[in-house]
């Protein structure tokens, strides 16, 4: 059987973004490359890394020896916290594009914003001047909420194409991405498995055995129907193969709607607010 083809979603740069990408979070450089090879040769094309995770130089040499052009593939990456500002995240950024390999990346994201230390609009605006410069195609962030949002839209006029965010059925986040689509800014879903503490829910267990798919390919398909998009997770082949295999079935409204009873909530990381 050929691999899935993952639908693109566009962005309000004109550019597009594959729907599903291959998380490296928590893989580590020794692991990461045979990772990625394995995902590229499944049918992935989109990689999520940051310089946080530690992992770019094995991500870098993960995307030379894929089976894909550099071309097809797209490639995130991210600004931590403690080089937020003009001067620190712009070398941050050619550190990346470094250990990468690369002379561009896809999408830049702001890691987190940090706003104890009020430098996230300053970095915005040198983000502005990294992708003119074609150091990236496209510029965003990540768990940003709406005040953070609205701060870089109204001091700039640029808005970010994608605020990554965790989100899961505990944590939907339903206001923000009402917001999200009244600014045109597309939903990335971290940890979209709630690293899977949320596949054991009954809810999931019924409906993966009511469609006969796996509890990670319910919750999966679930944030494909709410329009998100998905970067799970894995280091096992089987599982990397089973997340992007979601296109054979939909559900139904009934199993949307109990999804949906499981929000309490509840997050598996940081609020935005509590990290700097
Ligand atoms: P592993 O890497 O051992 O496969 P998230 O992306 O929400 O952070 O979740 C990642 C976690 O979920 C990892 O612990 C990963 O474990 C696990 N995981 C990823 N895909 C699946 C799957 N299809 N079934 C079960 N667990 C999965």
């Amino acid at each position: 059987m050929p691999p899935p083809v993952i639908p693109d979603l566009l962005l309000a740069d004109g550019t597009s973004i594959p729907q599903i990408g291959f998380g490296t979070y928590k893989i580590d450089n020794d692991h990461v490359v045979a990772a990625i090879d394995a995902a590229v040769a499944l049918g992935y094309r989109a990689i999520d890394t940051a310089a946080f995770y530690k992992n770019e130089t094995g991500v870098g040499d993960g995307i030379r020896l894929a089976s894909a052009p550099r071309s097809d593939l797209y490639i995130t990456t991210k600004v931590w916290t403690t080089e937020l500002g003009a001067t620190k995240s712009r070398a941050s950024v050619m550190a990346s594009l470094d250990r990468l390999g690369l002379d561009h990346v896809d999408l830049l994201l702001i890691h987190w914003p940090a706003p104890k230390l009020d430098l996230y609009v300053e970095t915005w605006k040198t983000f502005i001047e990294l992708q003119a410069e074609g150091k990236t195609t496209s510029i965003g962030v990540s768990n940003f909420t709406e005040e953070h949002l609205s701060r870089i839209i109204d001091d700039t006029g640029v808005a970010p194409v994608v605020n990554q965010v965790e989100l899961h059925p505990w944590e939907p986040q339903t206001a923000l991405r009402k917001f999200h689509a009244a600014h045109g800014i597309a939903t990335t879903a971290w940890s979209p498995l709630a690293r899977n503490q949320v596949l054991s829910e009954p809810v999931i267990v019924r409906l993966a055995s009511e469609y006969e798919v796996s509890p990670a390919q319910i919750v999966l398909r679930w944030h494909l129907q709410l329009g998100n998009i998905v970067i799970p997770k894995s280091t096992h082949v089987e599982r990397i193969a089973q997340n992007i295999d979601l296109f054979g079935f939909e559900l139904d409204d009934a199993a949307m709607a109990a999804i949906a009873t499981l929000e309490n909530g509840h997050r598996t990381g940081n609020h935005p607010n509590d990290r700097n």
